[in-house]
Order: C-alpha cells, then structure tokens, then sequence
C-alpha cells in the first residue's frame, strides 16, 4: 500500500450535530482529550478566551460571544486520525452548518437524553439522510433524570425515519444513574465521575451474571434492567453494518460527556463502525481514494475577513483524494486555471496553524484571493474532474433590502454579490414585477446582522431591511411548468435567483401542499442545485 493510501486509510471526517446545549461541545473537549491533542478539559469550552482566540476575525463574534463560524479539528487517537466538523449551533445557526455535512463522511447526533429529538437535530439530520451518511447516536446527560429509554429511541425512529440499534443501555438516570449495559460483552460499565476532566480515571466493568451485581445496582435496577433487555432483545434492530453505511440504522450510544461516562467507548465503536474517505460522484464517475492518486479536493465553506487589513478569505476544502503539499499548484476547473495552494491552515484544538501535508479525508483552509466558489473542485488530475456541486439549502427567513444612499448602488450591488457568493447569505429577484429591489434569504436570523456589519464596514454601504412574511422557500425541479401559470395561495410569491430559476416563497407550510394540488405535475424541491 503506498503511503497516501495508507494515510488515507487511517482517516475519519465526522460532523457532530445536535440542539444547542445537548452536549456538543463537551463531548468534542472529551474526545479531544483522549486524542491528547489538549491535555485539560476546558480548553475548548472557554468560550471567553480560546473560542475568541482562535476566531476573533469578526467583531460581531466578539460583541455577542459566539462563533459564527464552524472549525475542524484534528486529532490522533488508536492509529486513527480524526477531523471533526463542528457546526455551530445557538442563533448562529446558518446555511454553512448544512453545507459543513457535505464534507464529512458520517455524522455523530447527540441528543439531551431528557429534551429527545430537537428542532435543530431535525434540520440538519435531513442533511444527512439526504447524503445517506452513517449516524451515530450518543444520547447524553444520562447523569441527569433522563425521558424513558424506549421513548427516546420510539422518538427517533418516528421523529427522524431511521432504525436504532441501543450498542449499550442505561440503568436508570439521574441521581439513580448506575451505568450501561454493554450488549455485545454482557457486561456492565458501573457510573462513576471519576475520568470527569482527565482520561485516566478508571471505570469498573462487572460481568451481567456476577451476582455482586444485584447488590451494586439494587434489586430493584436489576430487575428492571433484565425486563429493558428482554423487551430490548426482542423489539430492537439487529446490528447490521450494512445499513448502518447506508445511514438507515443508527448505533445508539448512551452517557454522559460531563463526567465523561461512555465517551471512550462510544468512540472506539464509532471508529470500527465508521469507514475511511469514501468514493465521491464526480463527472467522471465515482472518484474512489483509494485508487486515484492525484490529488482532489471541493471548496464547502469560505470564510472572509480573516484578516480586516487584507480583506482576505480563506476557502475551506475538503480533500477526497491524493496528497497535497503546501504551496502544490493545481487546476482550478470552474475557473479554468491553474492556481497555487498557498497559506494552506488546519485547525488543531483551539490553534489555527500552518501545515505542510494533508491528505484524502482532511479539511484545509487556503488562501482565497477571491476566485472561488462554494462547490468548486481543485485538482491535479489530467482528467481535470469536477466533483458533483453542493445543493443550495432552503434559507427560512427573507428580508427586502435597500441601500439608504442610492448613490452608492455599485458599492451595494458589489459588497451583497461578494458575500452571496461566499454563502453566506442567498439573493433573489422579484419576478416580473418591474421591480429592482434585491430579496436577501438566510438560514438564521443572525446572517441579517451579519450582512449589514459587513456591507458597512467592507463596501461603506448602509441598508434597510424589510422583513418579509416568508418562511418557505422551494425551488421548481421540472422545466416544463411555466412559472406565468402557476396558482398557488394568497400567501405565496414567485421569484427568481441570480440565473433567472424560479423559486417559490410561501408563508405557511401548508400552502406548499395546497400548491402542489392546484398544479398537477408541479415538483417542488428544498434543496436548490448549485
Ligand atoms: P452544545 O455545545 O451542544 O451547545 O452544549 P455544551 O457542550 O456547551 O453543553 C451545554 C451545557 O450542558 C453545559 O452547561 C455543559 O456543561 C452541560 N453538559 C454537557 N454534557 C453534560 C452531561 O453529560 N451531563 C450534565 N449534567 N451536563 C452536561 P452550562 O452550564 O450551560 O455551561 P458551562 O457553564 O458548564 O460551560
């Protein structure tokens, strides 16, 4: 095996998804901490000092506190090296989190074992179910009184559509927290907060048929324990690794991330039940790591403003194959030239730094003079592949905008194109209305602030927005309806994107349906192609 391929074996690139507050961002510190990559629990938490240290680019961070944007982190841990793609939760919620999935190869949902499946899981789980990645489930918080078990996974299967497969159960939660039950070993992993900040606490394992075991849990929780199994052994999904790859079968994993209970297990079964890079869809068919050489990579994210002096961005790639090198040129295929990787970043911990070496299955950031798009691919293959674009995903709030200075209609026109092409925001026309006025669409409210801050203090421009009713966005997929002949409900309005596509906005969710019944053969999709 050479040594790309060998290095391309030993990755894996995981998004972590959840609810704000779930747990994200400590079980991510744990799992940091077994990787060694930081040595103290709080590290990554400290959200006054490291978070702004490692992303104090924008001042709107640092006004409110809070990370606008998602980092990867990379570690080390059994032989593997793991990316993990956090994405952003809280109001900052935004289109980048959807496409942050796009570059992982399985995603790992925690779930506040007392709330169940949340609104923001829900989103961005249908992200993953689009792209059939594996799911990991950890359910969280079990030191905290917990929601019936069985109720919790009923509430993913019918919430979320996907099978569940408990690889452990909990006994009891809360203050009556004993432990978990491992399923495959038969035995039971006694609670215990010992390993809460470091990784060297030890956790007492007792065989499920040692009779010490009546005593340590009480009668009562044994019982109870060996009725959850039977009915568990009976109702549940077998493991099968198969659809688990497909993403229609979820391991279920339970713990707690605060004392960090479960989270090395959770991991180790993660890494043997997850698989290296996979193949990705291109032009020229499955690009498959391990047999393409060259090196080649997809722009997910651009992030701007780096550095205020330069008004640089950097673009965020995700790497399917090859080797790259710092300052390697290669072809930039949407922009028909080649291009040199230069300023290439990773993210280690709570450190930004420079690299040299990266490999199929990593995150880079580079230099951006400006010339990039989300979706773009870079590569060195004779072929010069494409790799197949990212869909455009469904912003839920829409705002008319206006410059105060019409003056200043280049600067605006500039400054909103800029930042739309970044992704982070979307930006549409009125359709036949005569009208020039511009409709901004975004995922989260805070993209709004975002772009004010930025049309002001990047492109000297102020605006005006004005709130629309809208919270639906779909986009027609046939080409034959004609938009003229559409009749939808009094709450709907046709628009078009910047390549004159129209989109449909409607205010209420029912309306969609209603729509669709008025206008036989009409298909509408949430998801736009790029
Ligand atoms: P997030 O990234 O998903 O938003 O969640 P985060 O890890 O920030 O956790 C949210 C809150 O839940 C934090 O408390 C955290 O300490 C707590 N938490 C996480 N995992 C567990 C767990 O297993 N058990 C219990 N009991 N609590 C847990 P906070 O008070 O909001 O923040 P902080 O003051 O501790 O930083």
């Amino acid at each position: 095996m050479s040594v790309i391929t060998n290095e391309i074996k030993k990755r894996r690139t995981f998004a972590i998804i959840s609810h704000p507050d779930a747990g994200k961002t400590t079980l991510t510190e744990k799992f940091l901490l077994y990787g060694g990559a930081i040595n103290q629990a709080g590290s990554v938490k400290g959200k006054a000092t490291a978070r702004h240290a490692v992303s104090d680019w924008m001042e709107i961070e640092k006004e409110r506190g809070i990370s606008v944007t998602s980092s990867v982190l990379q570690f080390n841990y059994d032989g593997y090296c793991i990316n993990i793609l956090d994405t952003p939760g809280h109001q900052d919620f935004s289109e980048d989190t959807y496409r942050t999935l796009m570059a992982a190869d399985s995603a790992v949902m925690v779930i506040d074992a007392s709330k169940g499946v949340e609104a923001q899981t829900r989103k961005l789980f249908k992200v993953c179910v689009m792209r059939h990645i594996p799911i990991f489930t950890f359910i969280n918080k079990m030191d905290r009184e917990a929601k019936d078990t069985f109720e919790l996974l009923d509430d993913i299967e019918k919430e979320l559509g996907i099978a569940t497969c408990p690889v452990n159960w909990p006994i009891g939660s809360g203050k009556e927290f004993k432990g978990v039950y491992d399923r495959n070993n038969e035995v039971v992993e006694l609670f215990s907060d010992t390993k809460k900040g470091t990784t060297t606490g030890e956790v007492r394992v007792v065989d499920a048929n040692d009779p010490e075991l009546d005593w340590i849990l009480g009668t009562e929780a044994k019982v109870t324990l060996e009725e959850e199994i039977e009915l568990l052994d009976g109702a549940a999904a077998e493991f099968d690794q198969e659809m688990v790859d497909k993403g229609e079968l979820s391991p279920v994993f339970f713990g707690s991330a605060l004392t960090n209970f479960g989270v090395e297990t959770f991991l180790r079964h993660f890494l043997a039940m997850t698989s290296s890079p996979l193949p990705r869809k291109s032009d020229h068919g499955m690009i498959d790591p391990m047999e393409e050489n060259d090196f080649s990579a997809f722009v997910f994210k651009i992030q701007a403003n780096m550095n205020k002096a330069h008004r640089d961005r950097i673009a965020f790639m995700r790497i399917c194959s090859g080797e790259f090198n710092a300052g390697m040129s290669a072809y930039h295929v949407q922009g028909g030239k080649e291009v040199r990787l230069s300023q290439p970043q990773q993210m280690m911990a709570s450190e930004r730094k420079m690299i040299e070496k990266a490999y199929g299955g990593d995150i880079i950031g580079i230099f951006d003079p400006g010339i990039f798009s989300i979706g773009d691919t870079i590569t060195t293959s004779k072929d010069k592949i494409a790799y197949e674009g990212i869909p455009t995903f469904a912003p839920e709030h829409f705002a008319r905008v206006r410059q105060v200075d019409t003056m200043k209609r280049k600067q605006f026109v500039k400054g909103i194109n800029q930042i739309a092409q970044e992704g982070a925001i979307q930006i549409f026309q009125e359709y036949n209305t005569g009208m020039e006025e511009i409709i901004v669409g975004v995922v989260g409210v805070l993209q709004f602030d975002v772009l004010k801050y930025r049309l002001k203090n990047e492109y000297n421009v102020d605006i005006l927005l004005e709130n629309l009713p809208y919270e639906y966005i779909r986009w027609i997929e046939d080409t034959k309806t004609d938009l003229d002949k559409i009749t939808g409900t009094s709450d709907m309005k046709k628009i078009k994107d910047l390549k004159g596509r129209p989109l449909l906005l409607f205010a209420h969710e029912w309306s969609i349906r209603m729509t669709m019944e008025r206008n036989e053969g009409l298909q509408l999709s949430e998801f736009g192609r790029s």
